[in-house]
């Protein structure tokens, strides 16, 4: 791709965001779209040839996505869930062999059933967790790791200081994996895992 061609795609992805963003701030939970350095940090944490699939969560406008890609994952390999009906129907368009969901990724039983899918390699997760309650943002981590190997990541992104996860009394550990200026605003990345 050229680049008048990347200017134009980023350019509809900012648009496309602005418009999830107005439709839902809460959800949505940030102002521009991950940038592709922040994203292929992201990806960096898979294991293309462990056989597995890979889980996304809130992919949004695709920016992950595609750096999952890049690092070597099948299309049918990547199984990705979006709440926003917007987002998830433009994401079918650009990367029409991903398996995207629409649904809820903190009711991963409903989302996922049907999928026969018991564990995945890693998890990629875009997903604003600093606007759910401490409560829910653990049970979801716990319920991500019960479907990786043990030692296998969770990565989370987050623009906050500190991890959006507390760890004390969980069954896992959080490890600061990237802080990422050239995003905007910089951002924060967080490895979550429990013990081989
Ligand atoms: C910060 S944005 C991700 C931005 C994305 N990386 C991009 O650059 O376009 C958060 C995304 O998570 C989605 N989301 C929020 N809550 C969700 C949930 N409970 N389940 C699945 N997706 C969710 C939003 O719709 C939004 O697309």
């Amino acid at each position: 791709m050229n680049f008048s061609e990347r200017f134009v795609r980023r350019f509809d992805d900012e648009i496309r965001f602005f418009k999830g963003w107005m439709d839902g701030p809460k959800a949505v939970g940030a102002i521009m779209p991950t940038s592709s350095v922040t994203a292929r940090s992201m990806a960096s944490v898979i294991n293309p040839d462990s056989g597995l699939p890979v889980l996304e969560l809130g992919p949004g406008t695709g920016v992950i996505t595609r750096a999952i890609l890049a690092r070597g994952v099948a299309p049918a390999d990547l199984v990705s869930i979006e709440f926003s009906p917007d987002f998830h129907s433009r994401l079918q368009l650009d990367f029409p062999d991903v398996r995207f969901v629409c649904g809820d990724a903190f009711d991963l039983d409903t989302t996922l059933a049907g999928m026969n899918i018991s564990v995945f390699d890693s998890v990629i997760s875009g997903i604003p967790l600093l606007n759910f309650p401490m409560a829910r943002r653990v049970a979801l981590i716990e319920d991500l790791l019960d479907r990786l190997p043990p030692g296998r990541p969770v990565v989370q992104f987050s623009y906050g200081p500190a991890s959006p996860v507390a760890a004390r009394g969980t069954s896992f550990s959080v490890v600061h994996h990237d802080f990422v200026m050239r995003n905007v605003p910089p951002a924060r990345l967080w490895i979550y895992r429990r013990q081989p």
